[in-house]
């Protein structure tokens, strides 16, 4: 029988987020109720409320979030109730050209649940990124849940689903970083921190921290930042090539999602290096760049999707990993809330106060 449970919508553009009631149905075929246990507060989750991602309002908020299977559709092989498992917003089809080429973590075609979860009003919800876990219960796609251990937090778990996987996979995945490399972050919120402890995993020789915010910069520090800058003092291109011997760096990870943070990356490597954009724009931002830069710089200009991870690989090998001390997880954790607080947790995220608030329910 179809739930009622409370979950946190975002009405209309730019309206304060509200805990409502909402009716989550019995999984359909493919698909898995999932009871949450913790979901951290994502920017993403932000520009949804803003209107930034898409009009569909209202949104059921939340995706980086960690729960135990309720229920299964019929043909669901890989979950079962009582599994615990981190919820991932790419669940890859095995169909599509990308996966048919071996390149699943680019698929193309990934998979959400088919059928709506609602208001009593019976008023469609588009849950945030396919999955809406600011919420006790939630419909995701059996393929958007992925085991992993259940002896870590799910606080800690959870923030693998989005924000700490796209930072960290930004860094080994996407951008490549090997041993020795020089590697520079424009923006240590969530993200930005994950890539400098990515990047510090990979064996990078120099990882430099830029914000506009020192308390970040301390944090990005913990992290394993080996320099910073704070871009409101000084020009931070200028910066990083002085602290490159005047090249710029081998990998620049852009963590804000911005046309001025975005040429400051391109401008802050090193010919030939790589400019990894993780932060994601808004539809009216554009860029200008001069042609005669982009061919003569060389290198490449790529764009991380959360991380270009295969939850399946990344979320369990991530999770040992912390396990055995080699990556702090918990670091991102600043501070755990109830489901009536995600307002004032936007406000905190806007104002710099967190790194990650993360809902226990
Ligand atoms: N690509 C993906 O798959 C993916 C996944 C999750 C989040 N994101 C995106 O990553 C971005 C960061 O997310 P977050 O959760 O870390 O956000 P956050 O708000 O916690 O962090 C943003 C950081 O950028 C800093 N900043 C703002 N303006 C700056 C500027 N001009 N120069 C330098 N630093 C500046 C802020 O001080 C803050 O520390 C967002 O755009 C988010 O939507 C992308
Ligand atoms: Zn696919
Ligand atoms: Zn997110």
């Amino acid at each position: 029988m179809a739930q009622q449970v409370q979950g946190v919508i975002a009405p209309g553009k730019n309206e304060p987020v509200r805990v409502e009631t909402i009716i989550v149905p019995d999984p359909g075929p493919g698909e898995a109720v999932v009871k949450i246990q913790a979901c951290g507060v994502c920017h993403t989750d932000l520009h949804y409320k803003q209107g930034g991602i898409n009009d569909d309002f209202p949104f059921l908020l939340g995706h980086e979030a960690a729960g135990v299977v309720d229920s299964v559709g019929d043909g669901v092989t890989d979950v079962e109730p009582g599994d615990f498992v981190v919820l991932n917003w790419r669940a890859v089809c095995g169909q599509c050209r990308a996966c048919l080429r071996g390149r699943p973590w680019y698929c193309f075609d990934t998979h959400n649940a088919k059928q709506k979860m609602t208001l009593l009003d019976g008023t469609e919800l588009s849950p945030a990124l396919g999955i809406g876990a600011f919420a006790e219960k939630t419909l995701v796609a059996a393929g958007q849940c992925t085991k992993v251990d259940p002896e870590v937090s799910p606080a800690v778990a959870g923030l693998l689903g989005c924000g700490v996987m796209a930072g960290i996979g930004a860094a080994i995945n996407t951008g490549q970083v090997g041993r020795g490399d020089s590697v520079a972050v424009i923006g240590c919120g969530g993200v930005g921190d994950a890539a400098i402890a990515g990047a510090r995993l990979a064996g990078a020789a120099k990882i430099i921290a830029v914000d506009i915010d020192d308390r970040k910069l301390e944090t990005a520090k913990k992290m394993g930042a080996t320099h910073t800058v704070n871009s409101r003092s000084g020009d931070p291109v200028e910066a990083i090539r002085a602290l490159t011997g005047g090249n710029g760096a081998d990998v620049v990870i852009e963590a804000v999602g911005r046309p001025e943070t975005y040429k400051q990356a391109f401008y802050a490597r090193d010919l030939a290096g790589t400019v990894v954009l993780v932060g994601v724009p808004t539809p009216e931002m554009q860029l200008e760049l001069p042609l005669l830069d982009v061919f003569g710089r060389g290198g490449s200009l790529k764009s991380s999707w959360y991380g270009d991870c295969l939850p399946s690989r990344d979320f369990p090998m991530l999770i040992d990993l912390h396990q055995q001390g080699r990556i702090d997880l918990g670091a991102f954790v600043t501070e755990t809330i109830g489901l009536g607080d995600v307002e004032q947790a936007f406000a905190r995220m806007h104002d710099g106060d967190v790194l990650r608030s993360v809902v226990i329910l």
